[in-house]
């Protein structure tokens, strides 16, 4: 039996599922309980690990670059950051690789239940091993949560759609069902009002000026935007219509001289934008902002409501700050998400799981 100290269901040993959490940066997970589970008499099977790591997979991640790679033992599974694709330019700090790598944590939990598994997990695990992002043990119940149970119906439904939304309103219950589902990640979303919206999508002019003399940033997007691929990066396929006015609603990843004349469309003028914070900026909560990203996505999706980003403000760390003052609140900005109504499925590929993968 896996003992449950290694983490809550809802939480983990580092966040207390309150809307503040007081996130520790490390935590080591006790050497004695991971040595009973690698010891314990429950194996995954290999179907089952297949479900699993295809979930965790699933989640969604800057460029579609996948920074992840997975070790499994026993009913241990181990979420590490895979350096060799990180994002040098553009997320320099591996902000971003860790928000993905959370949501691929919470992809993990949500499978783990639709398994019959509860999981318990702890976020940079070991101080020994800095990639090493985050440690789920499962164990089998009779209960599983049935939140993360439900949740899981909705992975291979979530995609990221930078398509014009239809013009109607998010209504209130929705806002407040994904407020309430951040907050239950330890993070905060906050609904931006049509002055606030203005004020960010002004800033992306700034941030497209800062962009056009910065050729490190150009060259690593094309690197992974645009063409077809079948294993990671962005196709064109998904970039969706550019927008006939500026500043658009949602960003244009295309660098491409092909993606750069694709059609246009004109975007809603009014979009719904909320951004979603956190309290601390530690790597830990960092993770801990994918994990709440990720459920707040899947209840998203769950609502019928598409999600794109408008993160490149984000990139820079002074307009990060305006981007948090601009919500009216103390915290750290972590995603941008423009929320709305589309009937269009765009689908970015996946690796596949052997080349991702080591299972003992
Ligand atoms: C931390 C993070 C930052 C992202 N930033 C952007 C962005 O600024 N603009 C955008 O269009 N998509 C952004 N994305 C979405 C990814 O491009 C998308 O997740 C990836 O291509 C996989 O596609 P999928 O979400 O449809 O599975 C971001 C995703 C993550 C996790």
């Amino acid at each position: 039996m896996v003992p449950k100290v290694l983490a809550g269901r809802d939480s983990c040993l580092l966040c207390s599922g309150a809307a503040w959490p007081r996130l520790k940066t490390r935590q080591e997970l006790p050497p004695d309980q991971v040595v009973e589970a690698l010891m314990s008499e429950d194996q995954l099977t290999t179907e089952q690990i297949d479900v699993l790591l295809g979930a965790a997979a699933a989640a969604p991640s800057m460029h579609n670059t996948q920074p992840w790679r997975f070790e499994v033992n026993g009913p241990v599974i181990d979420i590490y950051l895979d350096g060799s694709r990180a994002l040098l330019a553009e997320d320099l700090t591996g902000r971003a690789g860790r928000i993905a790598a959370g949501a691929a944590t919470f992809n993990l939990r949500c499978a783990a239940a639709s398994l019959g598994y509860d999981s318990w997990f702890g976020l940079l695990p070991s101080a020994s091993e800095p990639d090493l992002a985050a440690r789920i043990v499962v164990q089998p119940t009779d209960s599983p949560d049935r939140e993360l149970n439900q949740l899981f119906a909705q992975i291979p439904r979530r995609h990221t759609s930078r398509e014009p939304v239809r013009p109607v309103e998010v209504p209130i219950d929705d806002r407040m069902a994904l407020s309430r589902a951040a907050m239950a990640g330890g993070a905060e979303l906050t609904w931006l009002p049509a002055d606030q919206v203005r004020e960010v999508l002004a800033l992306l002019i700034d941030t497209d000026l800062r962009e056009i003399g910065d050729w490190h940033r150009r060259a690593e997007r094309a690197r992974w935007v645009g063409g077809d691929r079948s294993t990671d990066g962005v196709p064109s396929s998904v970039l969706g219509p550019r927008s006939d006015t500026y500043p658009a609603p949602v960003r244009d990843l295309g660098t491409r001289p092909a993606d750069q004349t694709r059609p246009t469309a004109t975007f809603e003028t009014e979009p719904a934008l909320a951004v979603l914070s956190t309290a601390g900026d530690s790597e830990a909560g960092q993770l801990a902002a994918g994990m709440a990203l990720q459920r707040t996505l899947l209840i998203a999706t769950r609502e019928g409501l598409k999600a794109a980003f408008l993160n490149q403000p984000l990139e820079f760390d002074d307009l990060r700050r305006t981007v948090q003052r601009i919500t009216g609140k103390p915290g750290f900005a972590q995603m941008i998400i423009r929320f709305g109504h589309s009937t269009i499925h765009a689908t970015t590929p996946r690796r596949l799981l052997a080349g991702i993968a080591d299972r003992s």
